[in-house]
């Protein structure tokens, strides 16, 4: 049983790293880090410094999904509004 729990843990948390891995990818894929890093500001905000901007704003994933899938104040992306979604998720999970 002790084993199964472990067995359990690690996979949901390889599964999480996955998650994360994935949306960064996206993130390279549809150019957001040629203007935005994790940690540090190019020419866009760090993706740290978004997330801390919007913590506890119960509308952040919508106000920044439209925001920037629609261009409204933001440079126009090549993502669209489905993975714009999941890439601000990703940044307001950090
Ligand atoms: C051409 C450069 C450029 C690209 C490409 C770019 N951004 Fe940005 N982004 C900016 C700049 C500049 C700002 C700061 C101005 C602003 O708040 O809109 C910003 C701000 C943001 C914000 C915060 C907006 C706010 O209201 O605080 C989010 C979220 C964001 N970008 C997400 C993304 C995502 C996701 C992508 C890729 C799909 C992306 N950006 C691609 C330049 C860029």
């Amino acid at each position: 049983m002790k084993t199964f729990l472990i067995a359990a843990a690690v996979t949901a948390s390889v599964a999480f790293a996955g998650a994360a891995q994935a949306s960064e990818a996206l993130a390279k894929e549809k150019g957001c880090m040629g203007c935005h890093d994790i940690d540090k500001k190019k020419m866009g905000p760090s993706f740290k410094d978004i997330s801390a901007k919007y913590k506890g704003k119960a509308d952040a994933e919508a106000t920044l999904t439209a925001k920037v899938a629609e261009g409204k104040g933001h440079p126009k992306v090549k993502a669209n509004a489905d993975e714009t979604k999941t890439l601000v998720k990703w940044i307001l999970a950090m």
